[in-house]
Order: C-alpha cells, then sequence, then structure tokens
C-alpha cells in the first residue's frame, strides 16, 4: 500500500492511466481536491470523464497510478473494504441514473439509507425531496418522471446518505438553459448544506460560469500514445 501525501484532501490521485486492450482511454497527472472544494471536469465526449469518474471513485482499477479517497487508498483494498468506503464516502449520480424502477421516488431515497446508513429517516427524505422540488412527485415512479424530474430524484438520492462526496456525471446535458442552471443551483446550495465536496462531469461549457474550478480533460486520446 502506497502511503497517501499528507493534507486533508478528499481526494487524491498520482500518474493515473487507463488502457483497453492497449488502448490509452484516460490519462492524468495529478488531481486533488479538498473537503468543500467542487470541481468541474471538462472534456468533449469521448474524452475520458466518466473513465475517471469510475476510477475515482473506485468502481474501476487504474492501469497505473493510485487514487486515495480520505486518506485510504482505493486501488489497495480488497474489493469489499473498497465498496464499503464508497458507499460511505460517495454519493453518485450516474449518467443513466439508475434509479429502482419499481420503487416511488420516496422509496428509492429510503432503499439507499437502509443500504448506507442502516436505517431510513422518513423526515430528512421529505425534506430532500423538498429541497429538489419533487414533493408533489415523492409518490411517483422513475418511469413517471420527465428527465429533469427523473435527474432531481437521483440527486436527492445521492444525498441522502450524507456524503462527503458528490459525484455526478453530465447532469445537466439533457437540460434546456433554465433548468441547467436550476440544476447547477442545487447540486451547489445543496453541498453547501451539507458539507459535501462536488466533482461534476460535463461536456456542457454552459456550466464553466457556475464553477471556480475546472478540470479540462483533452479530446480523445489516440492508440499510439
Ligand atoms: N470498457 C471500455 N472498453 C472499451 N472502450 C471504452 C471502455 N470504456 C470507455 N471506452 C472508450 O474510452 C473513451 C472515453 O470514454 P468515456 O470515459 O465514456 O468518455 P466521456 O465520458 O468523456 O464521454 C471512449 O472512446 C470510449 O469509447
Ligand atoms: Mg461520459
Amino acid at each position: 500500500m502506497t502511503l497517501a501525501p499528507t493534507g486533508p484532501m478528499l481526494i487524491e490521485a498520482r500518474d493515473l492511466s487507463y488502457r483497453v486492450g492497449g488502448r490509452l482511454i484516460m490519462e492524468l497527472g495529478a488531481f486533488t481536491a479538498a473537503r468543500g472544494e467542487h470541481t468541474l471536469l471538462l472534456g468533449p465526449s469521448g474524452s475520458g470523464k466518466t473513465t475517471l469518474i469510475n476510477l475515482l471513485t473506485g468502481l474501476r482499477t487504474p492501469t497505473t497510478g493510485q487514487v486515495w479517497i480520505d486518506g485510504q487508498e482505493m486501488s489497495a483494498l480488497p474489493a469489499g473494504a473498497r465498496d464499503a468506503l464508497r458507499k460511505r464516502t460517495i454519493g453518485l449520480v450516474f449518467q443513466t441514473l439508475r434509479l429502482v424502477s419499481a420503487l416511488t421516488v420516496r422509496q428509492n431515497l429510503s432503499l439507499a439509507q437502509h443500504i448506507v446508513l442502516g436505517r431510513s429517516e422518513a423526515a430528512e427524505i421529505a425534506e430532500l425531496i423538498e429541497r429538489v422540488g419533487l414533493s408533489h412527485r415523492a409518490d411517483a415512479r422513475p418511469r413517471e418522471l420527465s428527465q429533469g424530474e427523473a435527474q432531481r430524484a437521483a440527486i436527492a438520492r445521492a444525498l441522502c446518505t450524507r456524503p462527503a462526496l458528490v459525484v455526478a456525471d453530465e447532469p445537466t446535458s439533457a437540460l434546456d438553459d433554465a433548468n441547467a442552471q436550476a440544476m447547477a443551483d442545487l447540486l451547489l446550495r445543496s453541498a453547501a448544506a451539507t458539507g459535501a465536496t462536488l466533482l461534476i462531469a460535463t461536456h456542457d461549457t454552459r456550466m464553466k460560469q457556475r464553477f471556480a474550478r475546472t478540470l479540462e480533460l483533452k479530446p480523445a486520446l489516440q492508440a499510439a500514445a
């Protein structure tokens, strides 16, 4: 196990690369994010944003390099401990939302809390659902929601386990200008309320003005690299 560089960083990464069949898909020399420090991960489609998120959250193991989350080296942990660290520390909003289709919005949050916290808090769930503007849709199932509503439900689900880190993959790409700005407001306000750190991947340059700190991935890396 490699020791994490000292400091209060929530995320640290060094010399990351990811290859599939010899093809270099993602490369990043160094990245850190302190607690409460938000980062916009920018790059065109195919530049490796989703891959980088998968590496930083331990969903994939890098070909080279290390990732530390909250001082623990992800890839040095056994799979079970890595999953537990991710569940405890990170709220994920996937590009494909992954809400449980048989459950209502409220039930999706309740299940997430049960899995991570071992119990669920109805009042806290109701408050979160209100904060994302879905009180009137709390008992609807995912397929009954608009794309924007489903995205807000997925954000509420990510937040309901009180994660130190909230990671969202393309949360605004399907939204018009007004809704995209509302989504950015929601993420920033929610993070401020809970003290969470945001990492948001997007090819949506409209988000650039909302985040002080951006990390830009280069367009598609080529095979010979
Ligand atoms: N498991 C995989 N096998 C093969 N190619 C992959 C795999 N995952 C991603 N890629 C390729 O890696 C590149 C980066 O993909 P991705 O991380 O999804 O980019 P982005 O999220 O920025 O659009 C793309 O060319 C994609 O086709
Ligand atoms: Mg992607």
